[in-house]
């Protein structure tokens, strides 16, 4: 989409034909172009109203109604945080006693709008004029909050000594520039290097401001985490999205830390939440009744021995974030499972053990194990009435299969 072309779909005929369309059909949007064109509409128009129809439609995902108000690019919408996770990083900067935040590189907005949604002031820029364009039309809504087209390098962000409430917000994007997929998105990178505007950038205003809040990859390695920052890897509905290193004022437990997100809920697990926990792997020929899996996001923040203090009991292999233990307690941010049976991993055995139980629907999980589940089954030869649910994984450093009770 051109500047030129933005600025029509935001005013008079182009905002009219937008508000205008029927809710997004694939199947409907060749015939529905012909008819606008027939209408005298120009079909350079069309096709960007009919492109913002159908971002509107998938966007629903990441923000609910208020998609159908916004404006998207195809790229944008993509690296978009979702608005549940917006909303936390706004509620971060504003507890931290952040009045106004620094957004550099907003993208279309989706933080701005939850900054300036919590009644932060936001100065929004982004390198790309039409993107810059599109989140300035998605804070419409909001006085307090405006976005334009600048470099990050070039925004004069105020000292702590200056303005101890400002804030910065960094998002860098992590795509290739010029280099798209079939479906004209940019492809993602994991290099800290590629990182637009650059992680020296990003280290250098974030450790120079009073607050800072930068959102990364979730496969931001350990051994990075700067001195003094808290890094925090969030799950929304048990997939990890991002890990936001916090800075200075923000960073109120430096370390790790794992954020568990859900509609209904949101719950952080700390590093200090892991000391002291028994280092002790669990024995097959010790396990207990109970097995709790830890989310995501606290795997990845290295901090399964939160789980294992939790619940008072032993991993079934170091770093496999799955805990064995006698007590039935309810951990929000795990699953449990009753465990009926273990038995090493011997494809025997268990082809014994699905006929005898006669079992023909089998669930097979793995966690830690290199098995091809399909395969497995195939193996297995499940039949019969009954149903089952079999992990395969490690347990003390060996293959073993454990046979589970989902619990409420
Ligand atoms: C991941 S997106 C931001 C997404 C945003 N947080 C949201 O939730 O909608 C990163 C944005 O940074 C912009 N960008 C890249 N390099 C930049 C730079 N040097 N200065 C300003 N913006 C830049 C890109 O154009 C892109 O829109």
């Amino acid at each position: 989409m051109t500047p030129a072309l933005l600025a029509r779909l935001m005013s008079g005929e182009g905002a009219a034909l937008l508000a205008a369309l029927p809710p997004y059909d694939e199947s409907a949007a060749f015939t529905l172009a012909d008819r606008l064109r027939a209408e005298g509409f120009d079909a350079d128009l069309v096709a960007a109203a009919l492109t913002q129809s159908r971002l509107r439609a998938r966007a629903e995902d990441k923000f609910g109604e208020a998609a159908h108000s916004m404006l998207f690019t195809v790229d944008g919408l993509e690296q978009a945080t979702r608005r549940q996770i917006a909303r936390l990083h706004a509620r971060r900067l504003l507890d931290s006693g952040t009045r106004h935040v620094f957004d550099l590189g907003c993208g279309i907005g989706s933080d701005a709008r939850a900054f300036a949604d919590a009644g932060l002031r936001v100065t929004a820029v982004d390198a790309d004029e039409v993107t810059a364009g599109v989140a300035h039309f998605n804070l419409r809504a909001f006085e307090h909050a405006q976005a334009h087209c600048e470099r990050a390098e070039d925004v004069t962000v105020p000292a702590p000594t200056q303005a101890r409430d400002a804030a910065v917000w960094l998002d860098p994007a992590r795509r290739t520039p010029g280099v798209s997929d079939i479906h004209g998105r940019t492809r993602r990178t994991f290099r800290l290097d590629q990182l637009a505007p650059s992680w020296d950038l990003v280290r250098e205003v974030s450790s120079g401001s009073a607050a800072a809040g930068v959102k990364l990859s979730p496969s931001f390695a350990h051994s990075q985490i700067p001195l003094g920052t808290q890094a925090q890897w969030t799950s929304y509905d048990g997939e990890v999205l991002e890990c936001a290193l916090w800075w200075n004022d923000a960073a109120w437990d430096p370390g790790r830390s794992a954020v568990v997100v859900s509609d209904q809920f949101a719950y952080e697990v700390l590093e200090r939440d892991a000391d002291g926990a028994n280092p002790e792997t669990a024995r097959l020929d010790r396990m207990h009744g109970f097995l709790y899996e830890a989310d995501r996001a606290v795997i990845r923040a290295g901090l399964s021995g939160a789980l294992v203090r939790r619940v008072d009991g032993a991993e079934l292999d170091t770093g496999i974030g799955i805990v064995t233990s006698p007590r039935d307690v309810i951990v929000p941010w795990a699953k449990k499972y009753a465990v009926s049976d273990a038995i090493p991993f011997n494809i025997k055995a268990l082809r014994s053990w699905v006929r005898d139980h006669r079992i023909g629907r089998l669930t097979i999980k793995k966690k830690g194990a290199s098995v091809d589940p399909e395969q497995l089954r195939r193996q297995l030869r499940p039949r019969g009435d009954n149903e089952a649910t079999i992990l395969v994984t490690r347990v003390g450093g060996a293959h073993a299969v454990l046979m589970l009770v989902p619990t409420a």
